[in-house]
């Protein structure tokens, strides 16, 4: 007999990367942006009064919802804030799937979909993206799945479909199921699927403020759809799941879009320098739209790599799981941070040969 549902008894808890207690770790494996907030940012948590914390903050997180609204060009009630994009993610399967109303999504991609999933009983149904990560159209809508969640760009690809394939997926399956676009990496790519919400009553974009907004320490995310999606994801939505300093500073990071921007830029500059770097050492790198660069490692292997990494205070991301084990992803560093990168991997092929 368990205190538990069967169901969690049986799974596993996601794996997030490993997030170290110390500093002075070159930490390139969760696609953190390497560059600080823009200021505006700690300027508005410092203005927050003891007041704000006394009382409740905005249910809704309305100023933030209406800095975004204006940016974006749509409604507040098209825009709906959660704790993090994971929070998001949950709110939007609970709302639609159950035992019977699979999720769908193409894999690889991020591994807390399924986690989630589980939590509730509802089953998944995997389409693999095909060698050249083009999105799988026909086949993920022959699937009996409730809700798509296509990353793009992918992770841990780094890989872009175009958002004309995206939409071809949400008509394709319009009445059915819901296409969620999961954009955590879109500031780092050639365009988003923003445009879709108005042309595809079945489309929703979710963003996060962890990677672009150089904010993953805030956790805040949000989404952007038609106006009754977000009115059933409200019903899911915990009364307060935003704090009021979460707020403000959200507030003020997305309205400084300037800053963010420039940040943004940097990295796809360091990006496009480090690909040919590892290409170089004979890493096999997949053309990434993204912060990060997804690399089947050369001799001696990446497990090696990541190890010989890890003892140098480098952390990149290595998974022991088939089809991955082969590979690194390596988040885009600084410009001093990537030259340290390079340095080190060298020196361990160097002395594995
Ligand atoms: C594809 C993808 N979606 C969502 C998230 C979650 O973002 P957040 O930090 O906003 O919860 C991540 C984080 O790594 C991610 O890689």
């Amino acid at each position: 007999m368990s205190y538990f549902c069967e169901r969690i008894e049986r799974m596993s808890a996601y794996v997030p990367g490993e997030q170290p207690e110390t500093s002075d770790v070159i930490k390139i494996n969760t696609n953190e942006n390497p560059y600080p907030p823009s200021p505006a940012v700690m300027a508005a948590i410092h203005a927050v009064r003891e007041e704000h914390l006394r009382r409740y903050p905005n249910p809704t997180s309305k100023p933030f919802r209406c800095a975004a609204a204006k940016q974006f060009g749509v409604t507040p009630d098209m825009v709906i804030c959660s704790n993090g994009m994971d929070e998001l993610l949950r709110m939007l399967i609970q709302a639609c799937c159950d035992a019977t109303r699979p999720l769908g999504y193409a894999t690889p991609t991020y591994t807390l979909y399924s986690v989630l999933a589980e939590t509730i009983g509802a089953p998944t149904r995997g389409v693999p993206f095909p060698a050249d990560y083009s999105l799988p159209i026909d086949a993920l809508a022959a699937t009996d799945a409730r809700l798509f969640l296509i990353v793009n760009p992918n992770s841990p690809t780094g890989t872009f479909v175009p958002i004309e394939d995206i939409a071809k997926l949400a008509k394709k399956v319009q009445g059915r199921a819901i296409v969620g676009v999961d954009e955590a990496y879109a500031n780092f790519a050639k365009d988003n699927a923003l445009r879709l919400v108005n042309q595809c009553q079945n489309v929703i974009v979710l963003r996060t403020l962890s990677k672009g907004y150089s904010l993953a320490g805030l956790r805040f995310g949000f989404a952007i759809a038609s106006e009754p999606i977000i009115a059933m994801l409200n019903k899911v939505r915990d009364s307060y799941n935003l704090d009021a300093l979460a707020i403000a500073a959200a507030t003020a990071a997305l309205t400084d879009h300037a800053y963010a921007q420039a940040t943004w830029q940097k990295v796809i500059d360091e990006r496009d320098k480090l690909v040919p770097q590892l290409r170089k050492m004979g890493f096999a790198a997949i053309p990434s739209q993204s912060n990060f660069i997804l690399a089947t490692a050369p001799n001696p292997g990446a497990d090696v790599i990541y190890h010989g990494l890890k003892d140098r205070n480098i952390l990149v991301r290595w998974w022991s799981t088939p089809g991955l084990s082969d590979k690194l992803r390596i988040t885009v560093g600084t410009a001093e941070q990537n030259t340290k990168l390079v340095n080190a991997i060298a020196a361990i092929i160097a002395a594995g040969r």
